[in-house]
């Protein structure tokens, strides 16, 4: 661990000074990381986008150099379950400023009678340990003044019956606070986004809405009972992780982005 004696440097925390720094998305081919991808690449950031599907994954790679002419975007396909690849990503990556990670999957509804361990470990590895490890090896590579971003949901602080894992895999919020305590004297960051119901493929798989336009009617149906009377969109969505990127101060927070759900 590198420990400094400068305090982590002050820079504007818009947005904007995104411009030049290399973000690396572990999941950037879909939704929250995809707009993620497009926004930083608008803003002239580098990026990195990975993914399993290549095929998405070229996709998404297109959609954010369409986005940002002028950024230099990479597509590093691989599992962000298999530290390998987690490893040959970041040395591809280089020198990283920032990281987004969204991978992981979501283990879904069951009650707790029919929750096995297997069930158990995958869901604490997809989630708990793929932080760990993409942290792991991120962090040899960063910047001061850098930041790692984990997502969480609202599940973790209003639990619903048959969700239990998927509220337990939650824990990635005490990893992020204990992260930012230990990465402080290296000068880097570490936040986690609690996102309530955004529109994504995710979403939209977990409540039934394809994305044709009956799909889309599932979607109004399930944002009008919501306070603001829709969901969130993956732009929305990705703007709080560029918040908690671009401002120095940022670190050790878990910021809510629900549109009021939890209300
Ligand atoms: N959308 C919501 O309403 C919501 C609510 C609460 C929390 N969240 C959390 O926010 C995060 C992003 O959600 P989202 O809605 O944007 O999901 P999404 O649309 O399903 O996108 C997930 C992305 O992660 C990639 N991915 C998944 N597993 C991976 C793995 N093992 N290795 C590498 N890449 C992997 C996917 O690509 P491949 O499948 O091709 O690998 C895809 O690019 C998730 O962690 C989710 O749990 C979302």
């Amino acid at each position: 661990m590198t420990i400094t004696e400068a305090p982590i440097p002050v820079r504007s925390p818009l947005p904007q000074a995104l411009a030049g720094q290399t973000a690396v998305i572990i999941g950037g081919s879909s939704g929250i990381g995809l707009a993620a991808g497009a926004m930083l690449a608008s803003l002239g950031a580098r990026v990195v986008l990975t993914g399993r599907d290549k095929a998405r994954l070229d996709a998404a790679v297109e959609h954010a150099r369409a986005a940002g002419p002028d950024a230099e975007v990479l597509g590093v396909a691989g599992d962000a379950a298999d530290d390998t690849a987690v490893e040959e990503t970041f040395e591809r990556a280089g020198t990283v400023d920032h990281v987004l990670l969204t991978a992981g999957g979501s283990p879904g509804a069951m009650p707790i009678s029919e929750v096995t361990r297997d069930a158990a470990r995958q869901a604490f590895e997809g989630r708990l340990w793929t932080a760990l490890a993409a942290a792991r090896a991120a962090v040899p590579r960063m910047n001061a003044g850098g930041s790692i971003t984990l997502t969480s949901g609202g599940l973790v602080v209003r639990p619903r019956p048959g969700m239990t894992l998927v509220s337990a895999v939650g824990g990635v919020e005490t990893l992020t606070r204990a992260l930012a305590v230990e990465l402080a004297p290296r000068r880097l960051r570490a936040n986690t986004v609690r996102y309530g119901m955004f529109d994504t493929p995710l979403a939209r798989g977990a409540i039934g809405a394809g994305a044709d336009g009956a799909g889309d009617e599932v979607v109004a149906e399930a944002g009008r009972g919501t306070p603001l009377g829709r969901l969130g969109t993956a732009d929305e969505a990705a703007a709080a992780v560029l918040f908690l990127m671009a401002n120095p101060y940022m670190t050790g927070e878990i910021l809510t982005i629900d549109g009021g759900q939890a209300l």
